[in-house]
């Protein structure tokens, strides 16, 4: 049986910084829809000009665009093992679709870590991230700085400002996570798979908090 963990938590709550960490202990992919997103984005193929409209607003792309996104991903040889999905499901419509998606391929969703942070540290969180042009790797200017202003500290690629981490989108993508992707914290606690962290402790805490409710589901 491959593995999939999936990570909630609204805009900013750590899990892409999680998930790469979690994913490499685990030698489980890791998924992020965002950067997947952003990758077309750059490219600008006709996923990625369709994403930036709603992403620049600070609203979900719509769930079929996304599903089928997410099921041509797992196709791929490096999800022999499983993944760590990152922002995916969003929806109980996502979340029923992976279902169906990991019947096909032999997986479940063995954990749901839930991590917490309050509202207002998430628009203090985005307000100062850093994501590296390459890989995604996120710092912050004052909890997670780079060892070089601008650049990542593990791939030397230049590190940016996401455009939707604008203090309105971010506001519209924090009402969003409460409209459209709370009720997938009832929708899992009642498959008996979510596990709540404090998002608000220090990243190496956060990073062993997850590890501790992952091993023991
Ligand atoms: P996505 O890229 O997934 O954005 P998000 O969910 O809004 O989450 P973020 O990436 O902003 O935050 P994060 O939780 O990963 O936090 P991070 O680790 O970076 O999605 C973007 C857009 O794409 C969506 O708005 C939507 O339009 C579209 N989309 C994506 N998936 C979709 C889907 N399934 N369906 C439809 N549309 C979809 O950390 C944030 C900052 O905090 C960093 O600076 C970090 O260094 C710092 N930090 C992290 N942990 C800590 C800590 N413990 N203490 C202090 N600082 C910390
Ligand atoms: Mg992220």
């Amino acid at each position: 049986m491959r593995k999939f963990i999936v990570l909630l938590g609204p805009p900013g709550a750590g899990k892409g910084t999680q998930a790469k960490m979690l994913a490499e202990k685990l030698a489980l992919a890791h998924i992020s829809s965002g950067d997947i997103f952003r990758e077309n984005l750059k490219t600008q193929t006709d996923l990625g000009k369709l994403a930036q409209i709603y992403i620049d607003r600070g609203d979900l792309v719509p769930d079929d665009v996304t599903i089928a996104m997410i099921e041509a991903r797992l196709q791929k040889p490096d999800c022999s093992n499983g993944a760590v999905l990152d922002g995916f499901p969003r929806t109980p419509a996502q979340a029923d679709a992976l279902k169906e998606m990991l019947k096909k391929l032999e997986g479940e969703v063995v954990s749901v870590p839930f991590i917490n942070v309050p509202a207002e540290v998430l628009v203090e969180r985005l307000s100062g991230r850093w994501s590296c042009r390459a890989q995604g790797h996120v710092f912050h200017s004052v909890n997670n700085p780079p060892k070089t202003e601008g650049i990542c500290d593990l791939d030397g690629s230049e590190l940016y400002q996401r455009d939707d981490d604008k203090p309105e989108t971010v506001k519209r993508r924090i009402h969003v996570y409460g409209e459209q992707t709370a009720p997938l914290l009832d929708y899992y606690t009642k498959a008996g798979l979510l596990v709540e962290i404090d998002g608000t402790r220090e990243i190496d805490q956060v990073a062993f908090d997850l590890l501790k409710a992952i091993k023991r589901n």
